[in-house]
This record gives C-alpha cells, structure tokens and sequence, in this order.
C-alpha cells in the first residue's frame, strides 16, 4: 500500500526562516550535522521514499540554498517574507494545486533527524483513518517554545496552541505532548482551509498549527500519531538544541556500524557522517571523523586522529594523523602517519604515501612508493617506482599547472625537483638533488646536479 501512498505524495519541507536564534548570517537549515546540512539530511530522507515530488520553501539565504543544492534549485519555492509557517505553505499552494499528489507532508526543516519511518507511520495513519489532516506529535517533560497538543477527553485532537498563546484557565493542564512540526494533509483539505488562516496571534504570524483547529471547527476528520519521547522529532533552534542532536546522530551511527560488524575503538571520539558507507569488517580508531560520501570496505584499518572526507578506501590501511580528501586509496596500500591526500589522488594496489607527504590530483601506480617527505601534484606515476625523500613536483609556474608523467619500474633520487611539464621514461633512474627540466628517456641514469668540487687545504676556518 505505501508505494502506491508514496508515488501519490508531495513533501514540502519549509526552510525559508532566518533561524535568530541562532545567531548566525548562514541560513539555519545549512548549518551541518556531522558535515551534512539539515537540509541535506531531511532531502535524504523524503528522497529514500520515492515521494511524487519534493518542494522545499526557501527565503532567507535563498541564493545560498539554491548554490550548496544546484540539483534541487528547480524544486525550490521562493518565500519572499517569512510571514509564519502558514504562509510558507500557501506561497506552496499554486505548486501543490498543479500537481496531481493527492497529499501533502509538510516538514519543518530544523527536524533533520526524522525517519523515513516516522513519515510512513503519519501518512498510512491518516489514510487508514480516512482522515483529512494528520499531526505528528511527541512527549516532552517541559514543553519550551514548542506548540502544544490540545486533545479533548477522548483523546481527540482539537488544536495545536503555540507557546505565546497559551492559556492555561482556557485549554487546561499541558498534556505532555506537543507538535513535532510534521503534517499531512489531504490536497482536498488544503485547498479548503490554507487561505482561512489569519495572523491574529501573539507574532502576527500565519501559522499552519491554526490548520488544525480549522479542520476541527470544518468538521473535517483529523488524525494524529504520537512518537513519544522521540529524540528524532527534536527541532533545532539554537546551537546547542544543534549539538544536541548532532550527538544523538553520531552515538546512532556508530551503534548501528558497530552491531553491523565495523570494530570502533574508542567510539565516543568518532564521528561518521550520516551518508558514509563502512563494510563490516573495517576496523576505525578514534578520535577520527569519517564525513560525506566515503565508502570503506571490509579489511581497512584506520588508525587514530585521522579525517576522510569523500574518498574510497578499498582494504587499506591508514596509519595515525592522515588527512584524506576525495581520494581513492587501493587494495592492501598504506597512508600515513601524517599524509595528505588531496582531492583527485588515487593509489593503486599496494601503493604507499608516508610521513609528510602530499598528494594532490595524482596517481601513484601499483606497489610504487613515496615514503617520505614529498609533494606530488599533477602527477601520474606509474608501477614499481620508488620515489625518494624530498622529492618535488614543480607543479605550478605562477599562472599554470603542469603535468609530471613518471612511467613504471623508476627510481627518483631524494630532494629531486621535477619541474613540469615533464616526463620520465621507465626504467630510468634520477640522481639524488637533481632538477629535472626536461624529458628523460627510458632507461637512463639521469642526473641535474652541480658536480661537487673537493678543493684540499681551502677550508677558511681552518687557516693555519
Ligand atoms: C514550529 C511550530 C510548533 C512546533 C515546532 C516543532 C508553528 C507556528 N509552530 O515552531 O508548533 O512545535 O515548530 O519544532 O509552525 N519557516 C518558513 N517560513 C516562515 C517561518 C518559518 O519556511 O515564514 C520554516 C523555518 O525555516 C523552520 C520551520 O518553518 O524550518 C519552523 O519554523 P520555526 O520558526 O522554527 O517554528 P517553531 O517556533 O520552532
Ligand atoms: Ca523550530
């Protein structure tokens, strides 16, 4: 039944409000868990559903928005004031009477950790229940600045009343449950009621949560879902309500890599990012951060204090210290301790990269070497090739970058300067201290060095 539900349903996540308190120029739904925006984890989210359409209501910082998700910028609606939550979702209206959805789930933004289960749970609710207009709710002890369930002595739901407008002598006791900020309504219910709300509040806003009494005093039938003490329904307003969550997404990522069979050692000090993809049978030291797109497979061992970011590692092992940025690291190679691997590099099978060296938009071939001290950018290396302590690759002539092409089975002598555009044939060998300017063909012993000058009796600071 879902996916019939699903390909029915439009999502509209609203993310056009300044977020003031917290206290920053950057639109709130950017600001990151575990290097992911807020944005990008609740677009996950709607996306795994295969939904007929997602809208996301965006206002301040719309540019911004539209720059960091280019793929969803057709999908973005422009709120141009931020006049209440109800009023994002009429600036939705035009979009949402055109499309042939027969619901809609609206979403706060600032509630990035929702579950595509959740979401499900909500829908199938209200469609089970021939209901019109559908709440998420939850429990909490005190219920702050969030909109509180109003429910009568049946338990059916009436209203949901913001913070400000409270009146204890008018709806009573708070009853523990409040509004998580997720909604579906039926198409039918919307084009009934969106364009009843007024701003007669304490903000002068157009609040969506006045759609629930307008369903109520409408007859219309309402259903709502409570998720109980969910921490997943929390919404983020501040920085602290932001790491707050951020640490319960990180302790539920490692919990679910470890009970899958990834071996986390000092787990409280790692953080994975949500999107990242571990094996069973890799093996993560902490402290170390795994963000954005990286995928490790089974075997890999990385060591401790070590950040990855949007890179493969295919049965590797990272020493400590590593910094490694849109890199591919192969079968059996190893990294590190302190290297970095810069985006665009790539080391084959059993490749190395040691201390102190630098790897940039480069390949270092099969079984080749660079132990110690190096930086390789704009480079293609070949197989067997050791290169020697301090070597260079003179990249960059102060306007442009230039290629180095190194062939297989090469030996680079230490503190070697290759200064590119320039290519090395294979099996040749560099002298150590060499500057390298032009081509060397295979199969020679090529050396770019001053010759040393031994001058007996001439040391001035031994003068008899
Ligand atoms: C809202 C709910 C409250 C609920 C809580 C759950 C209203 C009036 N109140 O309160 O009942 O308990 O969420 O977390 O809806 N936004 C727009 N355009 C606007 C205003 C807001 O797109 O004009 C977006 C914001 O970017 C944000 C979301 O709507 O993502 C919620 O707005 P926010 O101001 O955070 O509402 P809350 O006060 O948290
Ligand atoms: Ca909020």
């Amino acid at each position: 039944m879902s996916n019939q539900l699903f390909s029915n349903t439009i999502a509209v996540v609203l993310a056009a409000g300044k977020g003031t308190r917290m206290k920053s120029d950057k639109p709130k739904v950017l600001h990151e868990l575990l290097n992911t925006p807020m944005l990008g984890l609740s677009l996950n989210t709607f996306q795994s559903m295969g939904l007929l359409d997602i809208k996301i209501i965006a206002g301040h910082g719309y540019d911004v928005l539209a720059e960091r998700y280019p793929e969803y910028e057709r999908q973005m609606i422009l709120q141009e004031k931020q006049l209440g939550t109800g009023h994002a979702l009429q600036v939705a209206w035009p979009y949402l009477k055109s499309s042939p959805a027969k619901w809609v789930i609206v979403a706060n933004g600032d509630t990035p950790l929702i579950t595509s289960d959740q979401i499900t749970q909500l829908l199938e609710g209200v469609n089970r229940h021939n209901a019109q207009v559908g709440l998420l709710s939850l429990t909490v002890k005190d219920p702050g600045g969030y909109g509180r369930v109003v429910k009568d002595e049946q338990g059916e739901l009436q209203a949901v009343v913001e913070a400000r407008d409270w009146d204890s002598n008018k709806y009573g006791a708070y009853s523990g449950e409040v509004n998580s900020g997720i909604y579906a309504f039926s198409k039918s219910a919307l084009e009934e009621l969106l364009f009843l709300l007024d701003n007669k509040n304490e903000q002068h806003e157009f609040y969506i949560t006045q759609l629930i009494s307008l369903a109520k005093s409408r007859d219309l039938k309402l259903f709502s879902s409570c998720a109980g003490a969910s921490p997943e329904l929390l919404g983020i307003n501040s920085p602290a309500e932001l790491v707050e969550q951020e640490e319960y997404l990180r302790l539920k990522i490692v919990k679910r890599l470890l009970n899958s069979g990834v071996i986390i050692r000092s787990s409280g000090q790692v953080r994975i990012g949500a999107e990242v993809s571990i094996e069973p049978g890799s093996e993560i030291t902490g402290p170390c951060e795994i963000y954005g797109s990286s995928i490790i497979s089974a075997g890999t061992r990385i060591d401790s204090h070590t950040y990855i970011q949007d890179s493969v590692l295919e049965s590797c092992h990272i020493l400590p210290f590593c910094h490694i940025q849109g890199s591919k690291v192969g079968f059996g190679a190893t990294v590190g301790p302190y290297a970095r691997l810069r985006p665009g590099t790539e080391l084959k099978k059993r490749a190395r990269a040691g201390n102190f060296v630098e790897l940039k938009n480069s390949i270092l071939g099969e079984s080749s070497k660079a132990n110690h001290l190096s930086y390789i950018g704009d480079a293609s290396v070949g197989c067997n090739v050791n290169i020697g302590a301090g070597t260079i690759t003179c990249n960059y002539d102060g306007i442009k970058k230039h290629k180095t092409q190194i062939s297989d089975d090469v030996f680079i002598g230490s503190n070697t300067a290759l200064v590119a555009p320039v290519n090395i044939g294979s099996n040749s060998m560099v002298g150590a201290g060499s500057t390298i300017t032009a081509d060397i063909p295979a199969q020679c012993l090529s050396v770019a060095r001053a010759r040393q000058k031994n001058l007996p009796g001439k040391n001035p600071l031994k003068k008899r």
